[in-house]
C-alpha cells in the first residue's frame, strides 16, 4: 500500500486534488511542493480566505488535513526522495516561441520536474502525469528518468532507481472542483505496468466506486484528456454560433437549448450560450490537438478542431461590436460597468477570461470601464491592462452598485449568482440615460429589467 505521495505543483489542480486525496486517505502522507514560495506561504496561511485557490468547500478540507497528513512546502528535493508516488501537476501553457509557437504545449516545466525526479528519487517510484499533456509525452518523461545515472545509496548496498510512468489526467472543472474530485464521473488511469496501475487505483478506491475507474494504455489516457476538453469546448462553440442566428431570426437560444437538449443523444449539459469559453485549458488543449494533427500529417482534422477556437474568438468580437453599435457607434466619453472578471462563476481564476478580451475591445473604442467581481483581486484585474490603481479609464470597484454609478451601460460577463439579486431599480437611478444592460450570459430577468426602464440586450434573443 502507498504511504507517501509527493505532488509537484501547488496550483488549481495540485492543491485541490491532493487535499481530496489527503481527506479520503488519512493513512497516506501527502506533500505538495512548488517553486513559488509565495504560493506555498498562501497555502500555509492561517487566514483561510488567503488560500491561493478559491473553491467552494476547499478551505474546510485544508482546515481538517493541513499539518496532519497534508503539507505544503518548497522542499522539492526532500519530498521527491521520500515519495513512492509522485504526481506531476505543473503548468503546460501554449508555447510562445520556437517550433509549434502558438499551438504546441510548452513542456519545459514537465521536463524540469522529470529531471528533478530523476535526480532525487530513490528506489522504485511511480511517476504520474496529472498535468494535461500531448499524446506520447510519457515517452519523453521515460527517457529523462531512464537517463538518470545516479544510484541510490542505502548504506552498504547500492540500489538502482526504477520508475513506472502512469497517466492519470484530471477532469475537475473550476468552481466545482471539490465536488468533481469527491464524486468523479470517472478516474482514468493509463499505463503499461499492471502493478503500478493497481497501486494507483487503490488510492482512488478509498472513495471512488471501482466501476468508475477506467484503465487504458498510456497513449489512450493522454489523448482522451485532450479529446474530452475538445468535445466540451465544441459544444460551447456550437451553441454560441447558433446564438447569433437566434438574434437574427426571432428564435430564442434558451428555448433551442431545451428543445435539443431533451434528446438523450444530445443531452442537456454544456449548452449555455455565453461570451465564449475562457479558462486556462480549453483553448490551449485544442490548439495542442491541432498541432498534433498537423504533426501527424492530418491537416483536415487540424482545421476541423481549430474552427472551435475561431468561433470562440468571433463570439467575443461579436459581443464587443454589439455593445458599441447599440451605444450609438462610439464609446468615447462613455463609462461602462463590467460585472464579472473571472472566466466563470465560483472561481477567482481569470486566465483567458472573456472579460479580458471584451474589455480590451471596449477600451480601444475609448470607453472608461468600472470593474466589479466578487472574488477577483483588484491587482489581478489591473495587471491584465498593465495599469496602476486609479489610472485613467480603468477603475476597480468595491461593489456592483459603485461600479454602475454614472455609467451608460452595465455589461454582465460572468454568471455570479449575486448579479441576479442586485437592486436593479436603484442601479437604474444611478445610471446615465438611456441606460443599457448587456447580458452576455443570458441569465438575468429581462422582463423585469425592461419594466424598470432599461434597454436590454440578451445573448441569443431578438
Ligand atoms: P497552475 O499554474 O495553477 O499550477 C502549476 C504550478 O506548478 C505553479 O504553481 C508552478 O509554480 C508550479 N511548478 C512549475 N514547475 C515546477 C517545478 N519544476 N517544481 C515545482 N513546482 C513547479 O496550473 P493548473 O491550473 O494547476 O494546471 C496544471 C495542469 O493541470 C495543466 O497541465 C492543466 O492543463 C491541467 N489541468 C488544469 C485544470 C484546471 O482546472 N486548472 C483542470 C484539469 C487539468
Ligand atoms: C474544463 C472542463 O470542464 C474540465 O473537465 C477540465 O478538467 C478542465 O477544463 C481543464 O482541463 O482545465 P473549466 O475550464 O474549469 O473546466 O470550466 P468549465 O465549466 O468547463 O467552463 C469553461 C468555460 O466555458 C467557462 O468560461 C464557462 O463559462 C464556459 N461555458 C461552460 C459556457 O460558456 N457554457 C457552458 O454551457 C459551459
Amino acid at each position: 500500500m502507498i504511504k507517501n505521495i509527493c505532488c509537484i505543483g501547488a496550483g488549481y489542480v495540485g492543491g485541490p486534488s491532493m487535499a481530496v486525496i489527503a481527506l479520503n486517505c488519512p493513512e497516506i502522507m501527502v506533500n505538495v511542493v512548488d517553486i513559488n514560495s509565495q504560493k506555498i506561504d498562501e497555502w500555509n496561511s492561517s487566514d483561510f480566505s488567503k488560500l491561493p485557490v478559491f473553491e467552494p468547500g476547499l478551505d474546510n478540507i485544508i482546515k481538517k488535513c493541513r499539518g496532519k497528513n497534508l503539507f505544503f512546502s518548497t522542499e522539492v528535493e526532500k519530498n521527491i526522495s521520500n515519495a513512492e508516488v509522485i504526481f506531476i501537476s505543473v503548468n503546460t501553457p501554449t508555447k510562445t516561441v520556437g517550433v509549434g509557437k502558438g499551438y504546441a504545449s510548452d513542456l519545459k516545466w514537465i521536463e524540469s520536474s522529470a529531471r528533478q525526479i530523476s535526480k532525487f528519487a530513490k528506489n522504485h517510484t511511480i511517476v504520474i502525469e496529472k498535468s494535461t499533456l500531448p499524446v506520447r509525452t510519457a515517452e519523453t518523461i521515460k527517457n529523462i528518468l531512464d537517463s538518470s545515472e545516479e544510484i541510490a545509496d542505502f548504506g552498504i548496498k547500492k540500489v538502482s532507481k526504477t520508475f513506472s510512468i502512469i497517466s492519470n489526467p484530471e477532469f475537475l472543472a473550476e468552481g466545482s472542483a471539490i465536488n468533481d474530485l469527491q464524486n468523479p464521473d470517472r478516474v482514468l488511469i493509463g499505463g503499461e505496468d499492471k502493478k503500478s496501475i493497481e497501486l494507483v487505483s487503490n488510492i482512488y478506491k478509498n472513495w471512488v466506486d471501482p466501476r468508475k475507474i477506467i484503465t487504458t494504455n498510456l497513449w489512450s489516457s493522454e489523448l482522451s484528456k485532450l479529446v474530452a476538453n475538445a468535445f466540451l469546448a465544441q459544444r460551447i462553440s456550437s451553441i454560441n454560433s447558433i446564438s447569433a442566428l437566434c438574434e437574427l431570426t426571432g428564435a430564442n437560444i434558451n428555448e433551442v437549448a431545451i428543445a435539443i437538449g431533451t434528446d438523450k443523444r444530445i443531452g442537456n449539459k454544456f449548452l449555455n450560450a455565453g461570451p465564449g469559453f475562457g479558462g486556462s485549458c480549453f483553448k490551449k488543449d485544442i490548439l495542442n490537438l491541432v498541432y498534433l494533427c498537423q504533426y501527424y500529417g492530418l491537416p483536415e482534422v487540424a482545421d476541423y478542431w481549430e474552427q472551435i477556437v475561431k468561433i470562440n474568438s468571433w463570439q467575443q468580437e461579436r459581443i464587443s461590436s454589439l455593445v458599441i453599435k447599440n451605444l450609438f457607434g462610439t464609446l468615447s466619453n462613455k463609462k461602462l460597468a463590467v460585472l464579472g472578471f473571472s472566466f466563470k462563476a465560483n472561481t477567482n481564476d481569470t486566465r483567458e477570461s472573456p472579460s479580458i478580451s471584451i474589455a480590451k475591445n471596449l477600451i480601444k473604442e475609448g470607453a472608461e470601464l468600472n470593474f466589479y467581481d466578487p472574488k477577483v483581486n483588484k491587482e489581478d484585474i489591473l495587471k491584465e491592462f498593465q495599469r496602476k490603481e486609479n489610472e485613467e479609464k480603468i477603475n476597480v470597484c468595491e461593489t456592483a452598485l459603485i461600479a454602475a454609478k454614472g455609467t451608460d451601460a452595465v455589461i454582465v460577463l460572468t454568471e455570479w449568482e449575486q448579479f441576479n439579486n442586485l437592486d436593479w431599480e436603484y442601479i437604474f437611478k444611478l445610471m446615465r440615460k438611456p441606460a443599457w444592460v448587456f447580458d452576455s450570459r443570458n441569465y438575468l430577468n429581462t422582463d423585469q429589467l425592461k419594466k424598470i426602464g432599461f434597454n436590454v440586450w440578451s445573448l441569443g434573443q431578438s
